[in-house]
């Protein structure tokens, strides 16, 4: 059942652009009409949003992160993110016109059933995503968007996360749809791009041996850095939880504009820095300010590895390994970054010896608060 796989996280990391596939199918139209019916929140309850609030937990927080800078700018509603173990007991402020979203792969995460709970008890709508039909927080919820990942046993979320970021990008389409936000040309445009990324993930799969090879050529190191702007930020958050979860390593990520304001003090020689650059499109801006960001930390004798969109040229001569991923609209540009990252940290932990789908002290299911 592994399908020839030694481990079912490696089989999971191939099956994502399948995966992702199926988590768009029946939902974009030809014509790129978005049928999320399925949700069971009206278009009129969906024009009356006022706030959104994402909760969740780990890798699907991360997920949330990623949705907020999408949502924002597609549909200018404000959105908040928070891990769902805080939520409930910092008193949020939550009304009828307040969306919650609750991000879960399990649907049995208590941190966030519990907060849905909260979040119902105040008046607020709840949307959830999940992949387990039928668990506990789609039944709590008002409405629900599955992810299509099939079962995942990996404790470690790799086709989960990709259909989360996808459910994620659908919702907020479908409500930049319904307000009818100004962005509609942006948003047809992204809808097809939307529909490509399976082929997109599938170019990355391809290209990760040597992702390979450098996780293993850096098995004795002590840290890793990992550095992200804007959407690439909570990419860099995924990167340093996988990392931390399979290979038992200190890994830590910061916002790119963060380094000078303090850990740019870490910076030694020889030091791993995993940098995810933004695509140039839209964002040439951030662009130049990381690659300026790489060029400081390499003064400073940081080991930098690379992961920046094909014929990006700029960063090659600061790149010790330069990570090509397919050039893609800049709010989707997660779903092709995460997958070298996955890699990584699965074959770092292999080259340790660690247990790449049952991590030490870990559940694949946190039913405690
Ligand atoms: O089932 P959930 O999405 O609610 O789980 C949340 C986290 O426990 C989960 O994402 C965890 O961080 C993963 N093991 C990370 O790979």
């Amino acid at each position: 059942e592994k399908g020839g796989y030694d481990y079912f996280m490696l089989k999971e990391i191939v099956e994502q652009p399948r995966a992702v596939a199926d988590t768009l199918l029946g939902r974009v139209g030809v014509d790129g009409t978005l049928t999320l019916d399925e949700m069971r929140l009206a278009p009129q309850e969906l024009r009356e949003i006022s706030k959104i609030i994402i909760i969740a937990c780990g890798t699907s927080y991360h997920a949330g992160l990623i949705a907020k800078y999408a949502i924002e700018h597609w549909c200018r509603i404000p959105c908040e993110v928070e891990v769902a173990s805080e939520f409930r007991y910092r008193d949020p402020i939550l009304d009828r016109q307040t969306l919650v979203i609750a991000i879960s792969q399990s649907g049995e995460s208590m941190d966030t059933l519990m907060a849905v709970r909260y979040a119902r008890e105040q008046h607020s709508r709840v949307l959830a995503i999940c992949n387990v039909n039928g668990s506990t927080i789609p039944r709590e919820a008002d409405g629900v968007l599955y992810t299509h990942a099939g079962p995942e046993v990996g404790v470690a979320a790799t086709k989960t996360f990709l259909t989360q970021l996808v459910a994620c990008y659908l919702v907020g389409l479908y409500l930049a749809q319904v307000r009818g936000t100004k962005f509609g040309d942006e948003i047809n445009a992204v809808i097809e791009q939307l529909s490509r990324m399976p082929e997109q993930i599938e170019k990355v799969l391809g290209t990760v041996q040597p992702v390979r090879e450098l996780a293993h050529s850096l098995s004795d190191a002590r840290t890793v850095l990992f550095l992200g702007r804007h959407v690439g930020y909570p990419v860099a958050m995924e990167g340093a939880l996988k990392l931390k979860e399979l290979a038992y390593m200190h890994a830590e990520a910061f916002a790119a504009g963060e380094l000078k304001h303090g850990s740019i003090a870490l910076i030694e020689d020889g030091l791993p820095v995993v940098v995810v650059v933004p695509s140039r499109e839209g964002r040439g801006v951030l662009h130049d300010k990381i690659v300026s960001n790489i060029q400081e930390i390499r003064a400073r004798g940081a080991y930098t590895i690379v992961i920046a969109e094909e014929g990006d040229e700029s960063v090659r001569p600061y790149s010790d390994v330069l990570i090509e991923i397919p050039a893609v609209p800049t709010l989707l540009q997660p779903i092709v970054a995460t997958v070298p990252m996955q890699v990584f940290a699965s074959e770092l932990a292999l080259a340790k010896g660690n247990d790449v789908d049952q991590p030490r002290n870990l559940a694949k299911s946190v039913t405690v608060e």
